[in-house]
Order: structure tokens, then C-alpha cells, then sequence
């Protein structure tokens, strides 16, 4: 069963091959959906302080009852934090917000600041500055393994180029339709673990006619095939849900998608417009009024919709 499969970090650690992502849930609503992802298997949980729900990945992993051990949990220093002092001060904040005694891994969010995404300056003195202070938290044993998320090859040759410990992870969008080979194939070959996140485009997939079809052909859903076309790649995919019947079926995916299939797939046609999520930053989003504006529209709808996990 895929909720059992382990990989092993280039330091030895195993992390789990599917991970629950938790962006959007809110600290109250999070509490029962990792507590029910957990119930169903799942022992591995992303967060971040972006995502303001730290607080409550970290009761539902303390009241689970599982030995601590068993669970592999993820979070982030902040994307504005760029000094040595703003990252280890941020990893010591999210001990605190998690009441967890270590963190499994911990990532640089992004290379440079939301603000800065996307543009032409890297910070690439700030970032080995940052990377020494997760360096240090693990010498620490604040944290298991450190890595990386949203860092381009240059990004992370500026990393290699500088530290002590190399990144065991690098965290990046990843999903079919929109999936950065060369980046993959130039972290796995130096030992870089790649974990997807928004493997199924945030939900943009689910209504792709294309991806659709080829889903049927396997009797899946469409996220059941991206969860998969993402482990297929050797990734580590985060998909996001607080309800119970999605959290189990994005775990059962215990199929094969041919080789020919997979070739089908890596050649969907790219999504360049994410729809009610193209105003968030990391979907190439401007921050424009129009764009505010649909990202707000979407907002209320998910809040509207209602989640079993409650
Ligand atoms: N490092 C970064 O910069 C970064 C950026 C983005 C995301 N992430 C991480 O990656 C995780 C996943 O990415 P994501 O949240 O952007 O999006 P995602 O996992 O691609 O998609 C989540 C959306 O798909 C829906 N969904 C999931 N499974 C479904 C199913 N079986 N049937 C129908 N709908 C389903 C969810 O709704 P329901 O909740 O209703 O199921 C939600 O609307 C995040 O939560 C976060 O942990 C990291």
C-alpha cells in the first residue's frame, strides 16, 4: 500500500513517498483533517508558517498516539526571512506553534521573497546565509533534514556551491500539465529528493477532458492519476485535501500507468492559466486588480463548499 513506501534522504532519513499537504486549511479545520489522514494511513503532513496552521498540524500529530517517530512532519522557513538571524528565528517559532520536540524536515520556502518571485534577482549571498542556519538546526537536532522548495538548478548550484550539508529535498510545482524535467533530472541526479506539490494543479486537473480519458482507461480519478503520474517520476507528491473521501482515495493508487501513458501524459498540453488561483504568486500571478479580485472569488468559494473532514 503506497501510505507504507518510504524513500530515504542522502542522510539517511526515510520520509514517506505521499505526503498530506495542509495550504488552505485553516488552523481549526486542520486539526480533524490530519487527524483523519493519519487515522486512514498517511504519515506524512507539509505545512508551513504561510499557512498559519502549524498550531494545529502539531496537536493533531501530538494527539494521534502514534509514537512521534512515525510521523514525518514538514515545514518551511518563511520566504521573507533572508538572514541568518530571520531563519534560525523562524525554525525555533515553528518548534514552538508545532509543541513538537523536532521538525523532520525543514525547507527554505522559496529563493527569493513572494515579492521577488518569479524576477531576475536570486539572492544568492542571503540564501547560503539562510542555508547555515538550517545547517546549524540540524546539527542541533532541531531538525532531521533540510532542503529547499521553489529553487531553480542555479538556485541550487548556489547552495551546492557554498554549504556543508548539501539539500536532501527540493519542494516544486509539479503536476501534469506543468512539470519542470530538466529541474527534476538535475536534483535527482545529485541526490536531491523532489517532492510535487500541487500535484493536481491545485484543482485546475480536475476538470481536464484530456487527463480525463486517460484516468477512465484505469477506472481512477483524475487526482488518483496525478498522485500517480508524480510518483512515476520518482516525486514525492503533497496533495492537499480536508475531506475523508478524498484523503482515501488519493491514497489508493496502487496501479501502473504504462509507459506509453505516461508519454501521453508528459506531453498534455501545458497549463498556463490556473483559473480562479492565477493571482497567487506561484502560479505566475500578477497583482493586478482583476486578479485580486478572481483569487477573492475563489477564496469564498472554497469556504463555502463544506468539508466533511469537520
Ligand atoms: N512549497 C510551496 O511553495 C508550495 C506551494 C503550493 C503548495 N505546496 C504544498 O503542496 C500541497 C498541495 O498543493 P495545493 O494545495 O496547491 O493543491 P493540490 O493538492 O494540487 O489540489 C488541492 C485541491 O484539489 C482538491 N482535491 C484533492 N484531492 C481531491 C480528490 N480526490 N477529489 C476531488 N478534489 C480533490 C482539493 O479539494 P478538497 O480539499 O475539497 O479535497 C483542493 O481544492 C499544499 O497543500 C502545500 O502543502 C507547497
Amino acid at each position: 500500500m503506497m501510505l507504507q513506501e518510504t524513500a530515504t534522504l542522502a542522510n539517511g532519513v526515510t520520509i514517506p513517498r505521499l505526503g498530506l499537504g495542509t495550504w488552505f486549511i485553516d488552523d481549526k479545520d486542520v486539526v480533524p483533517a490530519v487527524r483523519e489522514a493519519l487515522r486512514l494511513g498517511y504519515r506524512h503532513v507539509d505545512t508551513a508558517p504561510a499557512y498559519r496552521n502549524e498550531r494545529g498540524v502539531g496537536r493533531a500529530v501530538r494527539d494521534s498516539g502514534l509514537p512521534r517517530e512515525e510521523v514525518f512532519v514538514t515545514s518551511k522557513v518563511d520566504a521573507g526571512a533572508k538572514t541568518h538571524g530571520a531563519a534560525r528565528d523562524g525554525i525555533d517559532a515553528s518548534l514552538r506553534q508545532t509543541g513538537l520536540d523536532h521538525l523532520d524536515l525543514v525547507l527554505v520556502h522559496s529563493p527569493t521573497p513572494w515579492r521577488a518571485f518569479g524576477g531576475t534577482e536570486r539572492y544568492l549571498e542571503e540564501n547560503q546565509e539562510v542555508w547555515r542556519a538550517l545547517e546549524e538546526a540540524l546539527a542541533a537536532g532541531k531538525v532531521r533534514a533540510t532542503g529547499l522548495s521553489n529553487f531553480e538548478v542555479a538556485d541550487v548550484d548556489n547552495i551546492l556551491g557554498g554549504c556543508s550539508v548539501a539539500p536532501m529535498v527540493n519542494q516544486v510545482l509539479a503536476h501534469i500539465g506543468n512539470t519542470p524535467h530538466e529541474l527534476i533530472r538535475s536534483c535527482q541526479d545529485r541526490g536531491i529528493l523532489v517532492e510535487a506539490y500541487s500535484p493536481v494543479a491545485h484543482d485546475e486537473l480536475l476538470g481536464n477532458q484530456q487527463v480525463a480519458r486517460v484516468a477512465e482507461r484505469y477506472a481512477v480519478s483524475v487526482p488518483q492519476l496525478c498522485v500517480r503520474y508524480c510518483l512515476q517520476l520518482g516525486l514525492v507528491p503533497l496533495p492537499k485535501s480536508a475531506d475523508p473521501d478524498h484523503l482515501r482515495e488519493n491514497a489508493e493508487v496502487d496501479f501502473t500507468i504504462s509507459d506509453e501513458d505516461m508519454d501521453l501524459l508528459r506531453g498534455v498540453e501545458p497549463l498556463t492559466d490556473y483559473g480562479d488561483h492565477r493571482a497567487l504568486t506561484i502560479y505566475g500571478g500578477h497583482r493586478d486588480v482583476r486578479s485580486l479580485l478572481a483569487l477573492a472569488r475563489g477564496a469564498l468559494r472554497s469556504r463555502l463548499r463544506p468539508t466533511r473532514a469537520r
